[in-house]
């Protein structure tokens, strides 16, 4: 059952230095990244997967020093389009239409009303739209992780400026939003490591409707 998965996941603090998460692994958790679900199908964002050890070096001085970064294998960085572009759009349009069978009379107006609506909105809030997009990814990514047997650990901490530098995203048209250290939890040094989860009571978070 998925819960079990979901319980014996958590966000791990201490992963084991060295130990590799094997490649069709890490595959089947960005496959399961590229199929999640965004507004408009736009999937406005970008998943670079770093290994380099010298950038993750970089990247985790950029995380206040998060020990996850070095210590597990592969970390994601979650990079959400810093706009919606004509060309942007315009493109995805093209990967409907050859996913369908051709550009459409149906496929041609939902994209030219997409820009009606996007294109005149600032860059800022099409950035914040694009990273909400991002963020439905990112948790479906931390759910194949766990499904995986894999430790992964959902990251905000850090800062966005030194990353984008690091990685040289802005000049991608690229914002980090989110970083995914991928690897295996250490056996010791882990405070959080087999406390039990905290989560707001059933009865608290869910109102049913009848
Ligand atoms: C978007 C997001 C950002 C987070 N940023 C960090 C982080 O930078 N460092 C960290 O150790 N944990 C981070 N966490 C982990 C949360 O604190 C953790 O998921 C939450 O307390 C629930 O615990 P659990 O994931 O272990 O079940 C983040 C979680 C999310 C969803």
């Amino acid at each position: 059952m998925l819960s079990e998965k979901l319980n014996w996941r958590y966000a791990t603090k201490k992963m084991e230095a060295g130990r590799v998460v094997p490649d069709d692994k890490v595959e089947r958790i960005l496959e399961a990244v590229r199929l999640a679900p965004t507004s408009s199908g736009l999937q406005p964002f970008d998943v670079i997967v770093v290994t380099n050890r010298d950038l993750r070096e970089k990247l985790k001085a950029a995380a206040y020093g998060q020990s996850q970064i070095t210590d597990g294998s592969h970390v994601l960085v979650f990079a959400a389009w810093d706009n919606y572009t004509a060309e942007r759009l315009d493109r995805l349009a093209e990967g409907v239409a050859a996913a369908r069978g051709g550009m459409s009379p149906g496929i041609k107006s939902n994209f030219d009303g997409l820009k009606a609506r996007l294109l005149p909105r600032s860059a800022d809030a099409n950035f914040e739209h694009a990273a909400r997009q991002a963020y439905i990814a990112f948790g479906i990514g931390l759910t194949a992780a766990a499904f995986e047997g894999v430790d992964a650990t959902p990251m905000e901490g850090f800062d966005p400026a030194a990353v984008d530098e690091i990685l040289g995203l802005r000049a991608r048209g690229l914002r980090s939003v989110t970083l995914m250290p991928l690897g295996y939890r250490a056996a010791e040094g882990d405070w959080l490591a087999g406390l039990p989860k905290a989560r707001r009571p059933r009865t608290e978070m869910i109102t049913e409707l009848a």
